[in-house]
């Protein structure tokens, strides 16, 4: 089977990683990819949201599937492309079409969603610049902190939680008024705060079937002890120790069995990856978010634990036969810390040459932000590299993780000491 994959961050990298394992793979392409795509498969330069380049590269190289890593070409209906085009409509692509793919491009519909289908969240209430007034009464009636999310996609910097009320009212203005986040946040939605330690549940659905991938919790601040901004994450760790068995019954009955049903009974054709952001509130899980798409770095530890073969696994997910497929997940745990540029998640430079990749021992290399240039690999954005290992529990695998990163050097490097440190 001939591949191409959408993406260039460490989440494709792992999935190339893993489809380059399988017998059945004849070719794998990624778009546009990254140094270390580039060494297990072939690079394409063409951008994730450049629809006809990407027809034009499927029909010339005979592409079998399209398996889609980020939510940008999702939200933006890359699937429906391929299903209206003549041409294209008999090739299986690996992401919800537009419609579903809502669920993560506007915060709004995925409440409304979980309200219709009885899916424990925050209470909340959404507001525009027309009802600016509601707003404020509506957080006069919230205890703090007051959780604002800008309805649509804002690069992960759409949420904001503020303690003190008149600045939160402040920030709906600014969010509503300002447009603070552009047209993201011409719709607010205003929450209940969720206190409780936070965990992702990933489920891969073929629109009919499901199966519970293992869980991840992943470290999106960029400062030790969960502080300072937010990054796309700085490291992760799988299984969640805290998800035991009672924990992922509640979640598979009252949420994830809930969602595929609420897809097929809203007619939301959904083939690919669930990402279900969750907070443990006292024994229950409620849910944060909904993402279309594997997390980054979330993929570089579940993935790693999936001992399938991918294809198969993503062919009976096209062929809507995922009930036919034994998921065999591996018992170690795994973790991964990203080394980062000096300066992430605010400027940075890009360019610096990358040394130690070659003394990493025992661990697996995943490239985020890399690129070769002359044959040496070089960072080429915030986020550069993962290094996934394995262990008996994850406090041992991020020991050997820990090791290996310490090998790798590059102008600026810096990383988080502390994933898992308050599990
Ligand atoms: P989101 O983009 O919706 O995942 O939100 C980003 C982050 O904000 C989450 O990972 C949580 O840490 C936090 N967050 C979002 N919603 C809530 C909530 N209702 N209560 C507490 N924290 C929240
Ligand atoms: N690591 C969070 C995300 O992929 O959205």
């Amino acid at each position: 089977m001939k591949i191409l994959i959408l993406g260039s961050g460490g989440r494709e990298h792992a999935l190339a990683w893993k489809l380059k394992q399988s017998a059945k793979l004849t070719a794998l392409f990624v778009a546009p990819g990254n140094a270390g795509t580039e060494l297990i498969a072939k690079n394409i330069p063409i951008s994730v949201n450049d629809f006809d380049a990407i027809k034009d590269f499927v029909l010339s190289r005979e592409i079998e599937m399209v398996v889609v890593g980020p939510e940008d070409p999702l939200v933006n209906g890359v699937h429906d492309f391929f299903l209206e085009d003549g041409q294209l409509n008999k090739i299986p692509v690996i992401g919800p079409q537009k419609a579903a793919a809502t669920l993560e491009g506007s915060k709004e519909f995925a409440k409304e969603f979980m309200m219709r289908h009885k899916i424990p969240t925050a209470q909340y209430q959404s507001f525009t610049k027309a009802n600016l007034e509601k707003g404020c009464y509506f957080l006069e009636q919230l205890k703090p902190p007051y959780v604002l999310k800008a309805d649509g996609l804002a690069a992960g910097k759409g949420v904001v939680i503020l303690s003190d009320l008149e600045e939160a009212k402040k920030e709906l203005k600014a969010m509503l008024l300002d447009k603070k986040f552009g047209d993201a946040s011409a719709t607010v939605v205003i929450e209940e705060f969720l206190d409780g330690i936070e965990l992702s549940v990933f489920v891969l659905t073929d629109g009919e079937n499901y199966k519970i991938l293992p869980t991840a919790k992943d470290y999106k601040r960029i400062g030790e002890g969960d502080t300072g901004l937010n990054t796309g994450g700085m490291g992760a760790i799988s299984p969640v120790p805290f998800a035991d068995k009672a924990f992922m019954h509640k979640i598979e009955e009252r949420i994830v069995k809930p969602t595929v049903e609420g897809l097929k009974t809203d007619n939301l054709p959904y083939k690919g990856f669930i990402f279900i952001g969750l907070i443990k509130v006292g024994d229950d899980p409620k849910v944060i978010e909904y993402n279309v798409r594997m997390g980054d770095p979330e993929t570089e530890v579940v993935v790693p634990r999936v001992k399938n073969d991918l294809v198969e696994v993503l062919q009976a997910v096209a062929n809507q036969t995922l009930n036919e497929i034994d998921l065999q997940i591996d018992e170690r745990s795994a973790t991964t810390v990203m080394t980062v540029s000096g300066g992430y998640p605010g400027t940075y430079e890009k360019e610096k040459e990358i040394t130690g990749i070659d003394a990493i021992e025992d661990a697996i290399v995943f490239h985020a932000g890399t690129k070769l240039v002359d044959g040496k690999v070089r960072t080429n954005g915030g986020r550069v590299m993962a290094i996934t290992s394995y262990g008996k529990d994850f406090k041992e695998a991020l020991k050997t993780s820990y090791k290996n990163v310490a090998k790798l050097s590059f102008e600026g490097m810096n990383y988080r000491k502390d994933i898992g440190f308050d599990l």
